[in-house]
């Protein structure tokens, strides 16, 4: 696995065997379903050309930023993220990274769960899905008029037993993907990262060349400075930016500690950062074209875009229903599974350098956990036959916790990233470190980024959100919705995740002793 001393930190933790392994890593890791499905509806929501201005403000002043601090804590440290900011800050840094890593658990089971749901879409696709006019809808929801439903076909879907299957499935390829540490998530990601690309541009060029296809790219090209007073927009693009480059969840420290000391990780965080938002743009391109088109609109839940809008306009394609529609949803497939792997590693690669246990231990660790939780968000239970809410139990628990774990955690954690490096290690210290092996060269203006900037940006968003949340009309995220004999897990929800993570956290940090790694 290693080849050149220089590259493995500690004896067996690992290396990519080469810096395009990495990147394809890394890029992977950032290509997933917040390029393809989140990016457009977001964009939609606050106004496509409005969405501009924040989006490159969160690129450049926080994204490539925060991204140079998280490669260059694994580099430094040789360590995966709870570890990395022990050894740079202490305690209080390991305990952060903890309740980091154990949202990003939560966040690992319901973003597999939608791959799961992803999957069985793709064999839906294959058969008759999209084509045949006989699906028959979701009793209590209402068909759109004419052709088949692809939103009916979904609720019909996650209302049974079936994508349980495919959410185990999910897991295993995971594991598989995992099992040999660095060997094996290179080898994956040379073949799912490529094809990801080839198969974004078929859908690109077909999109284009609909009638009209490109109305819809103007929408999304031409800027518009009137969202740039609402407070929304910078929430949406700050929060779309973090998950879509993933960053706050430390996956990123834990790929960028299997690279070699002297890694350029400035030109490696513009790079992974360019070919994702590249991707993203793409990505845009070819769903906005298809919504003009079709008049269809992603307004509504982000997971209905990619489950019920896209389906329905691939649908009223003149030719190749089946074709475009499989394709769509193995690209889904594969671009998740990739971010998907990165998740569970960041995650594994901790509790290995904490407690030196083999990777087979760690992955099974995850994976059971990982798993009946995975499931729990595919219960097919219906809870609420009116669908005001989410219809079953599984989208019920999973829109919750989604709601908090992805609106808080990330940000949570880029903001006290910030904080500990930028005030108690040092952003300058940070700083002569990430340029001691680059060509291009960070000035003092980092630090401040580091420290002020950044932070001020961060804590303003996580504020404005928090009083949101708290002030909104009648009650917690959720308490509105239908919820019958389940109208307690508004409340427990975000209980169960935000205590969970600190129980996780404090235990690991203080209650387990951090064993010492063998000298390489
Ligand atoms: N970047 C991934 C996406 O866009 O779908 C999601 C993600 C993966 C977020 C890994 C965070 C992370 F650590």
């Amino acid at each position: 696995m290693s080849n050149g001393s220089s590259q493995v930190a500690s004896a067996d933790r690992g290396a990519w065997k080469s810096k395009l392994g990495f990147i394809l890593a890394a890029s992977g890791s950032a290509i997933g379903l917040g390029n393809i499905v989140f990016f457009a509806s977001n964009a939609y929501q606050y106004g496509g050309g409005a969405f501009y201005l924040p989006y490159f403000v969160a690129l450049f002043v926080i994204g490539i930023p925060v991204m140079i601090m998280e490669f260059s804590l694994g580099t430094m440290t040789g360590q995966s993220f709870p570890m990395a900011l022990n050894r740079l800050v202490g305690k209080k840094g390991e305990v952060m990274g903890w309740f980091t890593m154990a949202s990003a658990l939560f966040i690992t089971m319901y973003y597999i769960t939608i791959l799961g749901w992803a999957l069985s879409m793709m064999f839906g696709a294959m058969g008759g899905l999209l084509t045949d006019p006989a699906v028959a809808p979701f009793t209590p929801f209402e068909t759109p008029s004419g052709g088949p439903s692809a939103t009916a076909y979904f609720f019909g879907l996650i209302a049974t037993w079936k994508p349980m299957l495919a959410v185990v499935t999910i897991w295993v390829l995971t594991v598989l993907i995992l099992w040999r540490g660095t060997s094996t998530i290179e080898a994956a990601v040379r073949v799912f990262v490529p094809l990801m690309w080839v198969f974004m541009i078929v859908l690109i060029v077909r999109g284009l060349t609909l009638d009209g296809g490109t109305d819809g790219v103007l929408y999304l090209f031409t800027p518009n400075l009137d969202g740039v007073s609402d407070i929304n927009v910078w929430q949406g693009a700050f929060a779309q930016m973090f998950f879509s480059l993933s960053l706050g969840l430390g996956t990123m420290t834990a790929y960028a500690s299997y690279l070699p000391k002297d890694a350029d990780q400035i030109n490696n965080s513009l790079l992974v950062s360019f070919l994702n938002c590249g991707f993203e743009y793409i990505a845009g391109v070819a769903i906005f074209a298809m919504l003009f088109v079709f008049a269809l609109n992603p307004a509504g839940s982000t997971l209905s875009l990619s489950f019920f809008v896209i389906p329905q306009g691939i649908a009223a394609f003149p030719v190749g229903v089946k074709l475009f529609g499989t394709l769509f949803f193995f690209l889904v497939v594969i671009a998740g599974l990739t971010s998907a792997v990165s998740l569970v590693e960041g995650f594994a690669a901790s509790i290995i350098d904490k407690l030196q246990i083999s990777r087979t231990t760690a992955l099974t660790m995850v994976l059971v956990p990982g798993i009946v939780g995975s499931l729990a968000f595919a219960l097919p239970q219906i809870i609420d036959p009116g669908l005001s809410g989410n219809g079953t139990l599984g989208l019920t628990l999973l829109d919750i916790l989604d709601h908090w774990a992805f609106r808080y955690a990330l940000i949570f954690s880029g903001f006290m990233q910030c904080i500990l490096i930028g005030w108690v290690f040092g952003a300058d210290r940070l700083r002569q470190a990430a340029n001691k092996y680059s060509k291009f060269h960070l000035g003092p203006w980092f630090n401040w980024l580091i420290k002020l900037v950044i932070p001020i940006m961060l804590g303003y968003v996580l504020v404005g959100t928090l009083i949101e949340d708290l002030t909104q009309d009648g009650g917690l995220y959720g308490s509105l919705y239908d919820l019958n004999a389940f109208e307690w897990l508004p409340t427990v929800i975000p209980l169960v995740w935000f205590v969970g993570s600190i129980a996780l956290a404090v235990y690991l940090t203080f209650g387990r002793p951090t064993e010492q790694a063998p000298v390489a």
